[in-house]
């Protein structure tokens, strides 16, 4: 069954092989434009002080995308990985059209791109947006050709940025290991629900064993977190290449995006989803919560607003469908399990493997600790920067307050609620 959720035992939610890195010959079009985006080095269309030069080439570009044809997509529907990479290069080729756009300009997605990417986004049951797959999951290469059969942590290259720096490429090749090492997270969960199921003295031994190592798992996250730290500056970060992920929740010129050609297909209504990529959509720190039973905790009525029965926060179950679909699959058969970890640790009255879940949860604590530490050097702090340069330059101040994550959250607000909530996963002897 683990084919049909699409996770693999060496790799986890990330292909054991290289995703293609170009479409078909007759999507050709499509790599040409992308190409084209990061060949003219397009900047963003908020960016002070853009030359006039600067200026014509991304009008230029930009007239381009819309003077492509419309490239029917049934000839790519027979390949999961052709539609996926379909998926990734017309929603980069959207981000780079909208956010090149001046600021003042209307947002109006070109029919050419429109098209296909709502086509195919059916297909794959995914919004016609970024998403972290696109961004992480499918968009790497070998660094070096290798004959293993999984890839090295440290033999991975990202293959489309927008800012083509380093500091990009840093910033999703941390995910990207720690996607890889969550491997063995994913092999604890399975081998301690076999033995729930057996459910005897050794086996509540055994689990105690494997929530020490799940604890150890994650704190190795929390070490390939800090990874990101050792190339991607965080005011580069902040002012060069986030603003490309903004969905059109976390624009803060508040445009509505228009869908030329969403007329087109009378089934196709205006999409519900439209957030930007964010690592909330990573399938592996879902499974964490589901695993540990964090989410009887982190999506209760406190974060939710909303009614008791309401168990997931609105955000991260939304997060849940812009993953893959067999992602999602594996994740709603995680909270179908019939004997949840924290109910047998709760009555089973053994302090060590009381001891050993509470260690696992207090690791996704920290782990959540040192997110929001990220958070603050990368986004809160150069927020703050930015403000007082343009205070001082008597500028208008334009940042947004409260912040917005590119997810859409008011994202400190919400961090704070979702690490509150892990901490109060752990159960008092
Ligand atoms: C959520 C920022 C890296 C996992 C968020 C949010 C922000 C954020 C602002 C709030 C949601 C939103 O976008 O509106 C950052 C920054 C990062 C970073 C600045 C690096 C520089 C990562 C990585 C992971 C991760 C590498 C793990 C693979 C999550 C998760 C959430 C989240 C799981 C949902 C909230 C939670 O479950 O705690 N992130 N993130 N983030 N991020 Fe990150
Ligand atoms: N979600 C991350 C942010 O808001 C990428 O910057």
């Amino acid at each position: 069954a683990a084919h049909d959720f699409d996770v693999d035992n060496r790799t986890g939610f990330m292909p054991p092989q290289a995703p293609p890195s170009r479409l078909p010959a007759d999507w050709e079009p499509w790599e040409l434009v992308l190409d084209g985006a990061i060949a003219e080095s397009l900047q963003l269309g908020d960016k002070p002080g853009l030359t006039q030069a600067e200026m014509r080439r991304s009008e230029s570009w930009r007239h381009g995308v819309r003077q492509l044809p419309v490239i029917p997509i049934s000839g790519l529907i027979r390949s999961e990985t052709n539609l996926r990479r379909a998926h990734l290069v017309l929603a980069w080729t959207m981000h780079f059209y909208i956010h090149s756009l001046p600021p003042d300009v209307p947002v109006v997605v070109p029919a050419p791109i429109t098209i296909p990417l709502f086509q195919i986004s059916t297909h794959l049951k995914l919004p016609p947006v970024l998403t972290y797959a696109d961004t992480v999951l499918y968009n790497w290469t070998l660094k070096t050709p290798s004959n293993r059969p999984t890839p090295a942590l440290d033999n991975l290259q990202s293959h489309t940025l927008f800012t083509g720096t380093n500091d990009e490429q840093v910033f999703y090749l941390s995910a990207a290991r720690m996607e890889l090492r969550g491997v063995e997270a994913l092999e604890l969960m399975r081998a301690t629900m076999d033995e729930a199921f057996v459910g005897d003295d050794l086996a509540m031994q055994r689990i105690t064993s494997f929530l020490e190592r799940l604890a150890t798992v994650i704190a190795d996250l929390q070490a390939l977190f800090a990874t990101v730290r050792d190339g991607c500056d965080p005011t580069a970060f902040y002012n060069e290449i986030r603003p490309w992920f903004r969905g059109a929740d976390s624009d803060p010129a508040k445009r509505t995006w228009a869908f030329e050609g969403l007329e087109s297909d009378p089934t196709w209504s205006y999409p519900a989803e439209l957030s930007g990529p964010s690592a909330g959509q990573s399938s592996l720190i879902h499974a964490l919560d589901m695993f540990l039973g964090v989410d009887e905790f982190s999506h209760a009525p406190a974060l939710t607003g909303s009614s008791a029965s309401t168990k997931k926060s609105p955000f991260l179950a939304r997060m849940q469908l812009y993953m893959p679909r067999h992602h999602r699959n594996f994740l709603n058969h995680l909270a179908a399990n019939p004997r949840p970890l924290r109910a047998i640790v709760a009555g089973a009255g053994d302090a060590k493997l009381l001891g050993a879940y509470n260690g696992a949860v207090g690791a996704l604590k920290r782990f959540r600790d040192y997110h929001m530490q990220i958070v603050t050097s990368y986004i809160i702090q150069p927020a703050r920067r930015a403000a007082m340069q343009a205070q001082a330059a008597s500028e208008p101040v334009e940042v947004e307050a409260p912040l917005r994550g590119t997810g859409g959250t008011e994202l400190a607000k919400f961090l704070k609620a979702v690490r509150d909530r892990t901490a109060a996963a752990v159960i008092e002897s």
